[in-house]
């Protein structure tokens, strides 16, 4: 047991269309760094950002946490600043490793990861690229494809085509190149926000347009009838892959609504794939996490076309979903690692990425 806890800061919340999931996400973290050795190991702080960016101090963050929603203006103890980062809260400059759990744009993307590279302190996560490639559906894709890694086939849009003088050209291009159906995203939301499925060129347009409203690059692709797998990356010298999960839903396709009402899908773990489908993706996972450098964390998720036997990879998600009924912790819960493990050794390997001598990190 250490002699005295390491200083551990949890940042949640975020100016983000995930800011809820992040609070639920967060309090599974906390929960987990506050039970059996990590009460020892670890001391803790959190800090709670606002839908607008400002940080606050434990004691707020703490109410956020146990009551489990966001924070509404009335419900801030001091007058709200001016929006986004304005200095650090009390208690942050002690902090000694950080631990975001921020999902989506302004937490996953490379920005906080920014801030705290400036300030010298290690975090748990990918660091500026690898989180700034990851979220950026575009660049991904392109990493995705200098790697070799199988994707589906797809077109990068920019949202200034959807002009009137070059709408009709773009749209000639994507049904001619992409065919129907196609989906429609916007390259860096999450959580399918924006994202939509095209039948014919109406809903192609229709989809572009309210794609572009959100983020001026965006990324058409072929649509497949295909099941949904996911695997788990954890590691920070040496990457492992955990065991495959399934999403299974009635729905069309994973949208927002089946994504986060209750009972309108289900995981399966292990995914009942064979294995060498399964090993196939464990391997293109770990590349994936490299081809965009990734590390620390990730969730890496596929299409898999049972008849065909195709894998297409998706996406990588840099700060998965770490809620309780989340799949990256129940991957590695199911892959011999238990909640608490997994988040000490996210801890350990944070402070590994930053160069610290860890003592017991070969045996966690
Ligand atoms: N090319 C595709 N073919 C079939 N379904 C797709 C395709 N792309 C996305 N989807 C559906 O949309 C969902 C969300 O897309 P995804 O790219 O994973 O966005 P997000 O980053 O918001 O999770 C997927 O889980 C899947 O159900
Ligand atoms: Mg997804």
């Amino acid at each position: 047991m250490p002699a005295s806890p390491l200083s551990v800061g949890v940042v949640f919340g975020g100016a983000s269309g995930e800011h809820a999931v992040s609070i639920r996400s967060a309090a599974t973290v906390v929960g987990a760094l506050r039970r059996g050795d990590n009460a020892d190991r670890y001391r803790l702080s959190c800090f709670y950002i606002d839908r607008q960016g400002r940080w606050w101090p434990p004691a707020v963050a703490e109410a956020v946490l146990s009551r489990g929603l966001p924070a509404e203006a009335a419900d801030l103890p001091a007058p709200a600043g001016p929006p986004g980062f304005r200095g650090f809260p009390e208690g942050a400059l002690n902090v000694e490793v950080w631990y975001p759990v921020l999902h989506g744009p302004n937490g996953e993307d490379g920005t906080i990861q920014g801030l705290f590279t400036l300030m010298g302190v290690p975090f748990v996560g990918s660091g500026v690229l690898g989180s700034a490639v990851g979220m950026d559906k575009q660049a991904m894709k392109a990493a995705f494809a200098a790697a070799g890694l199988p994707q589906v086939p797809y077109v990068c849009v920019e949202a200034a085509e959807l002009a009137d003088a070059t709408v009709e050209a773009l749209l000639d291009r994507l049904v001619q190149q992409l065919g129907f159906p196609c989906f429609v995203k916007p390259a860096n939301m999450g959580s399918s926000v924006g994202i939509s499925k095209a039948t014919d060129r109406a809903s192609l347009l229709a989809g572009l347009r309210e794609a572009a409203a959100l983020d001026p690059r965006l990324v058409v692709e072929q649509g497949v009838k295909a099941r949904e797998l996911e695997c788990a990356v954890l590691g920070s010298r040496t990457l492992e892959a955990s065991v495959l999960g399934e999403i299974c839903f009635e729905a069309d396709w994973y949208d927002y609504t089946t994504k986060y009402s209750e009972g309108l899908s289900h995981t399966v773990i292990p995914a009942r794939v064979p294995d060498a489908v399964a090993d196939r993706a464990r391997t293109l996972a770990i590349t994936a996490c490299r081809a965009v450098a990734a590390s620390g964390l990730a969730r890496v998720d596929f299409f898999y076309d049972e008849a065909s036997a195709d894998l297409w990879i998706n996406e990588i998600n840099t700060l998965p979903g770490f809620t309780s009924q989340s799949m990256y912790p129940m991957l590695w819960a199911a892959s011999g690692v238990p909640l608490e493990t997994l988040v000490h050794r996210l801890l350990q390997g944070a402070r590994e990425s930053a160069g610290q001598t860890v003592p017991d990190a070969e045996a966690p």
